[in-house]
């Protein structure tokens, strides 16, 4: 646990234009049943990618942790059109949902698709991907659960491979070969940061472990 001023998150939360009220807040965070399959999608953006695992896993719960406030409002609409229960909605830092509302070994899968990049040197520190995170998230996995990241900074990229190679004791990576880093578009979520990456000429990586 850390305390709740280290809970502080940079980047935006509220669109410019954002004056209305927010309609998501109907959807509550149930405390995580650790006997269920849970999935969390970890800073949905506009939430394509909890609309995608939503739809595929009906059965099973699929927890949104965003901050960002239209795009929460964007996926609570989306839905209600699909009429998708399975979504739960937490609002806020990643760090602080694990802290106060998981409880050991009750997470069955992550994603976390196109973090934040942070691509300054003296911003890596705000970047969530590192040892730090998956020391913290082992926890939380249930044993042979997954967690699948997704990047197109090369030096994001750089730092997530560094990382593999310091979990390798705790974690199996399961796409090691450089032909399955691919991220490939119709098997994965199509998120606005990966079609941003495809426009730029990008190659996302694409990388998925198991808790061993
Ligand atoms: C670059 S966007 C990617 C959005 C989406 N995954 C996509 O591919 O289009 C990164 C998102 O992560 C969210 N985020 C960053 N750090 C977070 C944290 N610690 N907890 C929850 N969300 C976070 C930001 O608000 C932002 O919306």
């Amino acid at each position: 646990m850390i305390d709740s001023s280290s809970y502080r998150l940079y980047g935006r939360t509220k669109g410019r234009k954002n004056k209305k009220n927010n309609s998501f807040s109907k959807i509550r965070l149930k405390e995580i049943d650790k006997t269920k399959y849970n999935i969390i999608d970890i800073g949905a953006g506009f939430g394509e990618s909890t609309i995608k695992l939503a739809k595929e896993n009906k059965r099973k719960i699929v927890v949104c942790c965003e901050k960002y406030i239209d795009g929460l409002n964007s996926l609570f609409n989306k839905a209600q059109i699909e009429f998708l229960k399975n979504i739960y909605i937490y609002q806020g830092n990643v760090h602080q949902m694990l802290d106060e509302y998981c409880e050991e070994e009750s997470i069955s899968e992550i994603w976390i698709l196109f973090p934040d990049p942070w691509p300054k040197k003296r911003h890596f520190k705000r970047r969530l991907i590192n040892k730090f995170f998956f020391d913290k998230i082992y926890k939380y996995l249930k044993t042979g659960g997954t967690i699948n990241l997704a990047s197109d900074s090369k030096s994001y990229i750089s730092q997530i491979l560094k990382t593999i190679y310091l979990i390798k004791d705790d974690f199996l990576w399961l796409n090691q070969s450089k032909s399955e880093w691919d991220y490939n578009s119709e098997i994965l979520p199509t998120t606005k940061y990966y079609k941003k990456a495809k426009k730029n000429g990008l190659n996302p990586f694409y990388a998925k472990l198991m808790k061993i």
